[in-house]
């Protein structure tokens, strides 16, 4: 069975039941979204770098589908419990051509993908050439196409692989993307300089937004970009750090501040985006609080501490990373998996274990860190 097309478990339809309860929104009727069309970076990529480049190899995915299925993590990521609450099939990457189904939407992220328009290639920082931009004319495209063979093909065991031309507008759209242009900014630039480009960071996800409104789409997700300051990697090359380099919980203070600033901007554009766009509901989630809820309170949550590294070799300054195998002193070494993954937060460094991001998505998909504070299953309904 394709990772784009397992079906969801009764428990999981329990589960949706129980968050469509309670709460203030509970007088609002679910939204019984068709389809979920996802825009984003590895924090979302569910196959589309794996088809486009080399495929992730395991031990990624094996904690929960049992072998690598194109996501940055032994498991699930946050789209896919998106997926599981909408009681969804889990997406398809756009650029997967095997096996897929896109009746009920498709993915469009990218690992490595930014916002904007990338000024190198995906060898040297793996910065994936499928920027914002473009994952939106890749969604122009098929919907083009999806349209034409929907009217061609009569054949109906084809046609219900295709989405329904009706559905555009019973979608959700859902995006998580933004880290990657902060990471190239502080490869490239002084905080200062990034500071002053996060406007122009933010505008091409605002007009992406407004983009898809045009062509029918009514209801929005937007996820924060996360407390990138906690990234074990961005601590790997850290020694002695000056006073006030770091937080109290051991993450770069001004990776975090710089993340805090893109998520103000990025609130007060959506609030903006809410004038512009007189139909949609868009709502703001703050992945940053869940993320860095987790990472500040992961001994009390029984989590292993937050900056360990579940998958790979990482001691001083060798580093062999998840599912590599290199030398240290002469000696091969594999970049192993831990035993337990379930107890780390991170799964190898940049992407966070399938634990964590169960956590992070419990933590936000019932309304409780969202503007406006509505469920995801009621997203569809403006505030
Ligand atoms: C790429 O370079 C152009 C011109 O220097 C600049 O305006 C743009 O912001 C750069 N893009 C990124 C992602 O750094
Ligand atoms: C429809 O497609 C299936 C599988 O591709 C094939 O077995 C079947 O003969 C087709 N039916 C028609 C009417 O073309
Ligand atoms: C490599 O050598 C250093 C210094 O002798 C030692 O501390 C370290 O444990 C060795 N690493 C491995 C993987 O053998
Ligand atoms: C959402 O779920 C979390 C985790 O179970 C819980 O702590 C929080 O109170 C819930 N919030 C709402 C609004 O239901």
């Amino acid at each position: 069975m394709e990772f784009c097309r397992v079906l969801v478990t009764g428990l999981i339809i329990a589960l949706w039941v129980l968050s469509a309860r309670g709460g203030d929104a509970n007088v609002l009727p679910p939204c019984e979204f068709r389809a979920i069309y996802n825009f984003g970076d590895s924090n979302s990529d569910t196959g589309g770098i794996s088809a486009a480049f080399e495929p992730i190899r395991e031990p990624y995915g094996e904690g929960f589908f049992h072998k690598s299925a194109g996501r940055d993590s032994d498991g699930r990521l946050i789209v896919d419990f998106i997926a599981e609450r909408l009681k969804l099939p889990y997406l398809c990457a756009y650029l997967n051509s095997l096996g897929t189904t896109y009746r009920r939407g498709a993915n469009f992220a990218t690992g490595g993908s930014t916002i904007l328009k990338p000024n190198e290639t995906i060898y040297e920082y793996g910065i994936s050439p499928f920027f914002l931009g473009m994952q939106i004319s890749q969604f122009d495209q098929f919907k083009a196409r999806a349209a034409d063979l929907y009217n061609q093909v009569k054949n109906s065991s084809e046609v219900n692989k295709l989405p329904r031309l009706e559905d555009y507008s019973k979608a959700l759209y859902t995006f998580d993307i933004g880290q990657n242009d902060l990471s190239v900014g502080f490869r490239k630039m002084s905080f200062d300089q990034l500071r002053a480009t996060l406007p122009s960071i933010i505008e091409p996800l605002a007009s992406a937004v407004q983009h898809l409104y045009k062509q029918g789409g009514r209801a929005f997700w937007i996820h924060n970009t996360g407390p990138i300051g906690c990234l074990p990697v961005n601590l790997f090359y850290v020694s002695n750090p000056p006073a006030g380099y770091l937080d109290e919980h051991g993450c770069v203070k001004a990776q975090n501040d710089m993340a805090i600033e893109f998520n103000g901007k990025l609130k007060d554009r959506i609030i903006k985006l809410r004038e512009e766009l007189p139909e949609a509901a868009i709502t703001y989630v703050d992945v940053y609080a869940a993320k860095y809820g987790i990472i500040s309170s992961a001994k009390n949550l029984g989590f292993a501490d937050a900056l360990k590294v579940c998958c790979g070799y990482h001691v001083k300054f060798d580093h062999i990373w998840c599912g590599n195998k290199g030398s240290v002193n002469n000696t091969e070494i594999y970049g192993a998996p831990c035993k337990d993954p379930s107890v780390f937060i991170s799964w190898d460094g940049v992407h966070y274990t399938q634990a964590a991001n169960q956590w992070v998505a419990d933590h936000t998909q019932n309304g409780s860190l969202t503007d406006p504070p509505i469920p995801i299953s009621q997203a569809c309904h403006r505030q």
